[in-house]
């Protein structure tokens, strides 16, 4: 019997979860509040709450997996990208906690445990992705198509040349006076407009590569325009215009994603990262893959924002491999899959 512990403390989510031979026991998730006033995550403020909150989160993960610290077989932590502070405190916790323990401890690229979040299992026959498959990674700060090997084979083949989806929708959002992260926001709002009301241009990027920075600004001078005109504009057309930049990036999105599937011959696709969350995307990429008969993994939402789940799923197979990780690895800001 393999367990796990795992621990995210990448941005301002602390989270701990144990996953036993594959099976997720518990996925204990504290967010941190304190950043709502500054409309972004202020990473001094973030690597403080981490170190609050770090040893309830997880201490309440042991006891609702209902195991015991000498249980585990070896902790999995979050090494990065991510906030230089805030990793540093997961770190930390893992090599103290492993030493004390005597387990070893294995390092975790977040964006691996994004992509591997699908196998997570919290039932006995839930059904994971086989490979190779395509993931579509959509977050606050990345956006990439990776085809997925195996567990620790991923090539990326096409990611943002400027902003990442989720800024697209956060940028879009904060013009619209809608409170930080503002994709959530978009995503209810999306749900009553029109989302052919409007129109904005889209990129025209070669290959697989993505780019939102131009849809900002396109939406910026539209919404400034306009408002000259009616100062009232944005609130009388809120609904719409939440629906109309929601269908643009989700057409992005996909377009590049249909080159990919027809590139690679995939038979499975899968999203992840924060922005999977949304609706429109969720509803796209399903209908994609069922009108091509290809097999749609599309995560529980509770798994598409940071979680310790997607840590210690990448760490067990880490772990089945042998890959421990020395006490000296440092966390580390930036890095690909
Ligand atoms: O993966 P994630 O939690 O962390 C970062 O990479 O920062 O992604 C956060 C991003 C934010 O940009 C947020 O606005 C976006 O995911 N997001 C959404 C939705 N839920 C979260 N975007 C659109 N629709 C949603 N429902």
């Amino acid at each position: 019997m393999i367990t796990i512990l795992g621990i995210e403390s990448s941005c301002d989510d602390t989270s701990a979860a144990v996953i036993r031979d594959g099976l997720l026991l518990s996925n204990v998730i504290a967010s941190q509040s304190v950043h709502e006033e500054y409309g972004g995550v202020v990473p001094e403020l973030a690597s403080r709450a981490h170190q609050q909150n770090i040893v309830p989160v997880v201490d309440a993960a042991i006891k609702r997996a209902g195991i015991t610290p000498s249980d585990l077989s070896a902790i999995a932590f979050t090494r990065g990208p991510g906030l230089l502070g805030s990793l540093l405190v997961g770190t930390s916790f893992a090599k103290g906690m492993s030493l004390g323990l005597r387990i070893p401890i294995v390092d975790v690229n977040h964006l691996h445990g994004h992509v591997l979040s699908h196998f997570i299992r919290e039932k006995e026959h839930d059904e994971v992705p086989e490979y190779p498959f395509l993931t579509l990674l959509i977050s606050g700060g990345n956006s990439q198509l990776i085809l997925v090997r195996s567990y620790n084979d991923m090539e990326i083949l096409g990611r943002t040349i400027d902003d990442a989806a989720g800024e697209a929708f956060d940028k879009c959002a904060k013009i619209m006076g809608l409170p930080y992260p503002g994709g959530p926001h978009i995503d209810r709002l999306a749900a009553e407009g029109d989302s052919h009301a409007f129109k904005f241009t889209k990129p025209h990027i070669p290959g697989l590569d993505y780019s939102f920075s131009g849809l900002k600004t396109a939406f910026l001078y539209t919404l400034r325009d306009a408002v000259k005109q009616d100062p009232d504009f944005v609130e009388k057309h809120r609904a719409h215009l939440a629906a109309s930049i929601q269908r643009t990036i989700i057409e992005i999105l996909m377009e590049k994603l249909a080159k990919a599937v027809e590139q690679t011959g995939v038979k499975t696709v899968a999203i992840g990262g924060g922005v999977s969350a949304n609706s429109g995307v969720r509803d796209a990429v399903a209908q994609f893959c069922q009108e091509r008969g290809l097999k749609a993994f599309i995560p529980a939402r509770k798994f598409t924002t940071d979680n310790a789940a997607m840590v210690a799923i990448a760490g067990y197979y880490k772990y089945l491999d042998h890959q421990f990780c020395p006490y000296d690895a440092a966390p580390y800001a930036r890095v690909t899959v």
